[in-house]
């Protein structure tokens, strides 16, 4: 039936990106302010805050942030300034003194029509910009390393960085996510040596990460019984970085074996990257960075081993050289920063790993200054930490330890949805597709719904709750914004909008939600944050919910309807596009 009646909010126009015609209520304040007191509007701007609750009005000015310059005391200020301020066109209809600050209420009429206005314009786009055109951004996330398990220690980078890779997209930047893959080192050299010993034996086809992972053990024992053992596979890996074809063969084949195991949870969470340049990419690289640092004075030896001593900076030195004479993760980091540079020219390289890295980092920041890159590259290299991931009992997951593979725990977050669908709900059409989205959803949204740096506790029972602060809440909310436009058939036209009908407390509510939206996007893409953006989606879910508790959308008269009908609208549209740039997609029924 539903396939029969129009369904324009489905219809998916391309409309091109463009920067938000909203109207800044705070940056016509901030003028405003300006233009009395002589002041720089930028600086204005920034002072500008948001009331913590409505009472307080939209937005406050702390008049002692002028009590310096204007040599005043912030009380005088704030009546002169209330006083001279006059909005032409009404954009702030009321201004209160509270001890100090200004508060301003908006227009709330324009408010309205500003937010639908842009919402019928923009459509999926509202809410995108084109901040960062022209601009490259590089990302490097998840990351995981070849012939060993992609496990729950891999998740956050993962989701984390997909989420900031789409932020940043949706603001106009260039991304380029790179998946930078441990691919190279010497237990390479210990794994051909295994498999050449006992290939035949493992069906490395079938389960490439398994049996390269039985292989290895078995090996690494051997070699610790037998030190010519060890020695052959150091020789393996030095055949391997001279390019040895043997070796080379085999080295390949681990690691498209690998990478075809990875791609099964790429492919559940959707994700895409633009290169698989990992660590072995670098392998002919390092030479040049080697060189370079040379040139410096720089690079010494201390105990066997190349270093550059950073102890002026308080921190360990940066080992470039290894005793034996390979090289070192930092060593292929640094080489990946100057093909970045050069092959990218990007504004922004960012990494996103656990904070177990946090001093890796910095070691390779510092010495990147050494290797005569342009200011613009050195000074923009950033690394996103994130917490550890904590079961409920207190158990942490390390990169090393604790091995759950991820595509069994999103295949368990799957199969625990499917469990509750067919209880609530056991008819429900495609419920194999539906509970894909929510169960992934659901993990997704519990890893990006704290600040990155705290630990995130994974507990099943907490991110499946329809009710709580989750993912499939925020979907079950987009699924009921459907299911209105679903019975009335139609989203109305927005000339036919009287904007009145929306001034009530909880309508308004979510106008500024959803004129917030932008904005939101913006500062979890400036602090690297995407909890910013998941705690407003709930928000705005929880707005809609008590709306839709409180207010009848159909059958009231027909331009209350309309009105609700448009904001309900509204609301579906933002939830679904903050989801997206989560990473989670959201089902059409549940
Ligand atoms: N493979 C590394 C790990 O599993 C993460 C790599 C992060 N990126 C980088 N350029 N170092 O911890």
């Amino acid at each position: 039936l539903c396939a029969l009646i129009p369904q324009p909010w489905r219809e998916r126009k391309n409309i091109k990106k463009g920067e938000i015609n909203l109207v800044d209520f705070k940056e016509i304040i901030a003028k405003k302010i300006g233009e009395i007191s002589n002041i720089d509007s930028k600086n204005i701007y920034e002072f500008i805050e948001t009331p913590p609750n409505k009472e307080m009005g939209d937005y406050a000015f702390p008049c002692f942030k002028l009590a310096k310059e204007l040599k005043k005391a912030p009380q005088i200020i704030a009546n002169d300034l209330k006083e001279q301020l006059v909005f032409e066109n009404n954009e702030i209809p009321k201004i209160d003194i509270a001890g100090g600050y200004l508060n301003f209420y908006v227009n709330e009429q324009m408010l309205i029509s500003t937010v639908l206005k842009e919402i019928e314009k923009s459509k999926e786009n509202y809410g995108s910009s084109n901040v960062g055109q022209g601009k490259n951004i590089v990302i490097d996330y998840s990351s995981p390393n070849i012939a060993k398990p992609f496990h729950i220690g891999h998740l956050r980078t993962t989701v984390i960085g997909n989420s900031i890779y789409k932020i940043y997209k949706f603001l106009g930047y260039n991304c380029i996510g790179v998946n930078h893959l441990g691919d190279w080192g010497t237990q390479f050299g210990k794994l051909i040596e295994g498999y050449k010993r006992w290939g035949e034996e493992y069906n490395i086809e079938e389960n490439p990460i398994d049996e390269l992972t039985k292989i290895y053990i078995r090996i690494n024992n051997l070699c610790k019984e037998d030190e010519s053992v060890l020695n052959d596979c150091r020789n393996n890996f030095k055949k391997l970085e001279d390019g040895d074809e043997y070796c080379t063969k085999l080295w390949k084949k681990f690691r498209d074996l690998s990478i075809k195991e990875f791609q099964k949870v790429y492919d559940m969470l959707d994700i895409h990257f633009d290169s698989l340049n990992g660590e072995a990419f670098y392998a002919d690289k390092m030479a040049e960075v080697v060189q370079i640092l040379e040139k410096t004075g720089k690079l010494v030896e201390s105990e066997g081993a190349r270093i550059i001593d950073l102890s002026d900076k308080n921190m360990a030195p940066c080992i470039i050289g290894k005793t034996n004479g390979s090289t070192t993760y930092a060593t292929r980091d640094l080489a990946a920063i100057m093909y970045r540079a050069r092959e990218y020219d990007y504004d922004k390289n960012i990494y996103v790993t656990s904070y177990e890295q946090i001093l890796h980092f910095k070691q390779v920041f510092e010495v990147a200054k050494l290797l005569g890159l342009d200011e613009k590259y050195t000074d923009n290299l950033i690394h996103v930490p994130f917490g550890m991931i904590q079961s409920k009992d207190g158990r942490m997951s390390t990169r090393e330890g604790n091995v759950i593979k991820l595509e069994d725990l999103l295949n368990e977050a799957v199969s625990r949805v499917e469990t509750i669908i067919d209880a609530k709900n056991p008819n429900l059409e495609d419920k194999k597709e539906i509970a894909k989205k929510i169960g992934i959803g659901a993990v997704i949204f519990n890893d990006l719904y704290n600040s990155r740096i705290k630990d995130e506790v994974f507990d099943w029972d907490t991110m499946l709750n329809f009710n709580g602060e989750t993912g499939p809440y925020i979907q079950y909310i987009y699924v009921r914004t459907k299911s209105v436009l679903d019975k009335s058939g139609y989203v109305p036209k927005l000339e036919s909008i009287n904007f009145e009908k929306l001034q009530d407390k909880k309508s308004l509510e979510i106008v500024k939600l959803i004129y917030n939206f932008g904005e939101i996007v913006k500062q979890a893409a400036e602090k690297y944050e995407p909890y910013i953006l998941a705690r407003y989606l709930i928000s705005l879910a929880q707005a809609f919910s008590s709306f839709y508790n409180e207010n009848k959308i159909i059958g009231e008269d027909q331009q209350v309807q309309d009105a609700r009908l448009y904001l309900t609208y509204a609301t579906g549209l933002v939830l679904e596009k903050g989801a997206n740039l989560l990473g989670i997609k959201m089902p059409q029924k549940m």
